[in-house]
């Protein structure tokens, strides 16, 4: 990138901030309208309540002001990078989210989006791209190396299912095909996904996990979820606690997440 498309980048991100909201609804529409298969990778309770709607969005935007120092963001897009590997992310996605982030630069801009705009932007957005490709490369094979490990989703089967109170019920797993699961480190947490048949799509959402570290089995507790305001339930917690019984099974992803005890002062 040149300082010309620096200069531009940084010019027009309080633009497109203004635009905010827009942009990201524009953003997901498209995409999704192009992509209906990526509506079973995304939360779409989160597309209902607009909650973290924006985040993807805005991280980019987050980026570029920061484009001629993004050494400062590495922290947060290891978090992030964390997410989206257990979410099972892969390098082939992000061209298909950069084609639609610069599309709907494009159209919701309009005439104030000229041709250096658009070019400045796919090179910022290819940048940033890359360095979390490269970021969750690290992490998928950390995953592959450990003992028990695996990237992807990978079949469990509910071995127990124990009501711990009105709100919350725990579930015991452990992998079908009968193999080591990865020690996980306390604190960290696995998606689980199911297929929902009411949407017709698989959902994916996150537990911390609750059991002992140990190579067999997993233990997640999770809480019903509800808006009392608004009468809705939570789509994946109540499916788990209503729908999901002894010997059914569930996919997850390996245990992930840097925000974990440290082993000696989780001792004292
Ligand atoms: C790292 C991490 C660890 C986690 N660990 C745990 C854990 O150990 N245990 C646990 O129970 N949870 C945990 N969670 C939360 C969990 O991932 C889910 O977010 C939670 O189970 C709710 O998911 P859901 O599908 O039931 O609700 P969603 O369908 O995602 O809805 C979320 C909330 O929005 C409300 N809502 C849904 N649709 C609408 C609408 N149209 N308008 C207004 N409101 C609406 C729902 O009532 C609900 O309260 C964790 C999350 C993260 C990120
Ligand atoms: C440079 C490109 C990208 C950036 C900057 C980015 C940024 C983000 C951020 C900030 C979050 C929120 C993390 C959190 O707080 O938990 C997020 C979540 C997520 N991202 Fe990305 N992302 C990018 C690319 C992608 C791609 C290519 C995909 C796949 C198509 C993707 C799918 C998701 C999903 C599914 C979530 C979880 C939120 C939800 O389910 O709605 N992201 N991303």
């Amino acid at each position: 990138m040149n300082n010309s498309q620096r200069e531009i980048i940084t010019a027009t991100v309080p633009i497109l901030r203004e635009h905010g909201v827009a942009l990201t609804t524009h953003f997901y529409k498209r995409m999704f309208s192009h992509h209906p298969d990526l509506k079973n990778i995304f939360n779409m309770g989160n597309q209902k309540t607009g909650k973290q709607q924006q985040a993807l969005a805005m991280a980019v935007l987050a980026y570029a002001e920061h484009i001629a120092n993004p050494g400062v963001l590495l922290p947060e897009l290891h978090r992030i990078g964390h997410k989206h590997v257990s979410l099972e992310i892969r390098p082939e996605h992000y061209p298909i989210v950069g084609n639609h982030l610069i599309a709907s630069i494009k159209e919701v801009l309009g005439e104030a989006a000229s041709l250096e705009i658009l070019e400045a932007w796919e090179i910022a957005y290819n940048q940033l791209a890359d360095l979390m490709m490269g970021i969750e490369a690290g992490i998928y094979k950390d995953q592959t190396n450990k003992k028990g490990g695996w990237t992807g989703w990978r079949p469990f089967r509910v071995k127990e299912k124990v009501k711990e109170s009105d709100e919350i019920t725990s579930f015991y797993l452990y992998p079908c095909d009968g193999e080591n699961v990865i020690s996980h480190i306390p604190g960290q947490f696995i998606s689980l996904r199911v297929f929902l048949p009411d949407l017709g799509l698989n959902q994916a959402r996150q537990y911390s996990v609750s059991s002992v570290p140990n190579e067999h089995y997993y233990r997640i507790s999770v809480k019903k979820e509800f808006n009392p305001n608004l009468n809705i339930n939570g789509m994946i917690s109540n499916f788990l606690h209503d729908h999901i019984q002894t010997g059914d099974l569930v996919d997850l992803t390996a245990p992930i997440g840097n925000f974990t005890l440290e082993p000696k002062k989780a001792c004292r």
